[in-house]
């Protein structure tokens, strides 16, 4: 009956995490999922999240069903920390917000939504951007087409050609932006770029889809979300997926919110209840753990200034060991090779331009981790490993 059923190549990026974990070397290096790990190599716990927990085991409630969309005080933190709690929108109450499984389950929701709703509409990605995306979207039934976005030559944004194909996609497309910390490349537009974009998105009636994966890890919890609040506050109807993974260290929790900026009130009930059908669709409603810590934390202003701190330790040794590796590389290669897009490039992601072949040899000879576009992970990177990661990315590169 299931001979037909072909072998699941597995995915590039969890795959490698798997290998990962089976590499018996002592000297390993992870590179290549994008995990958040201490100077020590661990994934942390986040204090406030374990001063949460603490909490709430005193406090044991039962385990029922949460409501579709998920926990309101929960929903309501969510939109306050993405949009700013005095945001308009949010007062205006135009913002339709459910809790979801992560920022993939947000994606898979909106692609539900945008296919019932808009099923005419392609969607636009740039190019290059996370697999998991195009998976997703074509997952859902949308097709898929790419803007351009990195320019290998600089390490930087090809940001003329991108605006240029923005003005040229019929309107009513949508369009997958990176709010920041662009995943995979770590470079973004600046403000005065969103300034240029928001309003051909606007004019030309395009639908913004805002991926924010790393609020807090570029420049700050309200820096990162910038191009999310200013979409809506020039009038874009948007939709806006954000993560708890890695600013809470919450990954297998599964927690997220998939937030819809509509006109006015009355549409964003709607919007809200076709979403919570389209989760009732998918998988019923969502689970309770990870939403109340991050409830509990978010609702404590003690928490929450203690959550902005631990975030801006992770910011800050992310943005060291970028600084760290660049001297490493450019004590080895002086003149030879410039690799300053380390320092300029934002959040966990760099496009380092390693090629396949010598990502290859990174993993076999080295056990240096990457994937294999050529992505490297800096926050695996710690003062013990980072001389290694540069010999042996010296080594391959010749
Ligand atoms: C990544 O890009 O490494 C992360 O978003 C994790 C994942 O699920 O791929």
């Amino acid at each position: 009956v299931f001979a037909h059923v072909p072998p699941y190549p597995g995915d590039p990026i969890l795959s490698l995490m798997e290998a990962f974990q089976q590499d018996a070397r002592a000297d390993k290096v992870s590179l290549s999922i994008g995990l958040y790990f201490d100077e020590q190599g661990r994934l942390p716990v986040l204090d406030c999240v374990r001063q949460a927990a603490q909490a709430l085991s005193q406090n044991a409630v039962p385990c029922g069903y949460l409501p579709i969309e998920g926990i309101a005080p929960y929903r309501q933190l969510v939109q306050d920390l993405v949009f700013g709690a005095d945001h308009e929108a949010v007062r205006a109450q135009r913002i339709a917000t459910i809790q979801s499984l992560g920022g993939s389950g947000a994606l898979k929701v909106g692609a539900d939504f945008i296919k019932r709703y808009f099923p005419d509409a392609e969607i636009w990605l740039s190019d290059p951007t996370w697999e998991n995306h195009l998976a997703i979207f074509e997952g859902a039934g949308l097709r898929t087409h790419s803007y351009p976005y990195y320019d290998a030559a600089t390490g930087g944004l090809r940001f003329d050609a991108m605006m240029d194909t923005l003005r040229g996609i019929p309107s009513g497309s949508v369009v997958l932006l990176h709010a920041s910390c662009h995943n995979p490349t770590g470079v973004d537009l600046s403000r005065e770029q969103w300034q240029q974009l928001i309003p051909v998105i606007v004019e030309r009636g395009l639908i913004p889809f805002v991926d924010m994966a790393y609020q807090g890890f570029g420049d700050g919890l309200d820096e990162d979300a910038w191009s999310v609040r200013a979409l809506a506050e020039a009038g874009a109807q948007a939709f806006v997926a954000n993560s708890f993974s890695k600013n809470f260290s919450l990954y297998g929790e599964r927690v997220g919110g998939l937030s819809v900026v509509c006109n006015d009130a009355t549409t964003a009930a709607n919007v809200l209840g076709q979403l919570k059908a389209t989760v009732r669709r998918n998988y019923s409603s969502p689970p309770t753990q990870g939403a109340r810590l991050v409830q509990q934390v978010l609702q404590s202003p003690e928490l929450s200034a203690q959550w902005a701190g631990e975030l801006a330790e992770m910011r800050g040794r992310i943005k060291d060991m970028r600084a760290r590796l660049h001297h490493a590389l450019h004590e080895r290669f002086g003149e030879r090779r410039d690799f300053g897009f380390l320092l300029t490039q934002r959040g966990m992601f760099s496009y380092t331009g390693i090629t396949e072949p010598q990502v290859h040899r990174l993993r076999v000879e080295h056990g240096v981790y990457l994937i294999r576009s050529g992505r490297m992970c800096m926050s695996g990177l710690s003062r013990a490993n980072v001389q290694h990661v540069a010999d042996a990315i010296a080594h391959v590169l010749g």
